[in-house]
């Protein structure tokens, strides 16, 4: 099984596991080509929600393309939002991740906090036992950039290495943190959250996920935090 089939597993996998939570409710739903997978398999699925809140233009315009509809997270009530689904770059023993290899952790994060319930999909090569082999995404104030770079090389001893040519859903830039080990992710999270310019970093720890649905070649793992 190649990782694209692996990831439409967990996608199919995730449309099971909501099934009978979903019809009318809004949800929440991420970015990348997991989640695109989730997309497609949703708008086929029989399942009706009353809509989704996404975490990027590009699965707004995908949702939209299926006719599912789109709703800000101003249009419910706090609290409200059942369940968010998303894949991840790396998820750890806690399940702790990084994400944001797709540019879109900032409404990410956003979309996460509001949800009850983080449900991540993700085929086995995520699964990590300390997070950093693949590099942090962190986005920044672009006025910051260089300044952000110097801060994080300082705090962490890590590389920032500027994603260049990618501007944010919000208009900013990424920076790709390598040569990190991440035993403390809770703490890295905050750590990096103090330094000027930083809009987002790509550690979802103090909010990590509640359920995962890792896709194998033996088949799909569901662990819950
Ligand atoms: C998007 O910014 C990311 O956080 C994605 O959720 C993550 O990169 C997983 O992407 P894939 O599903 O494409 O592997």
């Amino acid at each position: 099984m190649n990782q694209d089939a692996l990831k439409k597993a967990a996608a199919l996998a995730a449309l099971e596991e909501i099934r009978a939570l979903a019809q009318d409710a809004v949800i929440g739903v991420g970015t990348g080509s997991t989640v695109n997978h989730f997309i497609d398999a949703l708008a086929s699925s029989g399942i009706s929600i009353r809509g989704a809140v996404s975490s990027s233009e590009a699965s707004a315009r995908r949702l939209a393309a299926h006719g599912i509809p789109l709703l800000g997270l101003d249009a419910i009530a706090p609290g409200t939002l059942p369940f968010y689904i998303d894949g991840a770059d790396e998820i750890d023993p806690g399940f702790c991740m990084i994400k944001g290899g797709g540019a879109a952790l900032t409404r990410e994060k956003i979309v996460a906090a509001a949800a009850l319930r983080f449900i991540c999909i993700c085929d086995a090569s995520k699964k990590v036992d300390v997070l950093g082999r693949f590099p942090l995404p962190v986005e920044v104030i672009p006025m910051a950039r260089a300044q952000v770079a110097h801060e994080i090389a300082r705090l962490t001893g890590g590389s920032p290495r500027w994603r260049e040519g990618i501007v944010t859903d919000n208009g900013n830039h990424i920076l790709d943190i390598s040569g990190l080990a991440i035993t403390d992710p809770p703490a890295l999270e905050s750590a990096l959250n103090q330094i000027a310019g930083i809009v987002t970093n790509g550690l979802f720890a103090r909010r990590g996920a509640n359920v995962l649905l890792l896709a194998t070649p033996a088949g799909i793992e569901r662990s819950e935090r």
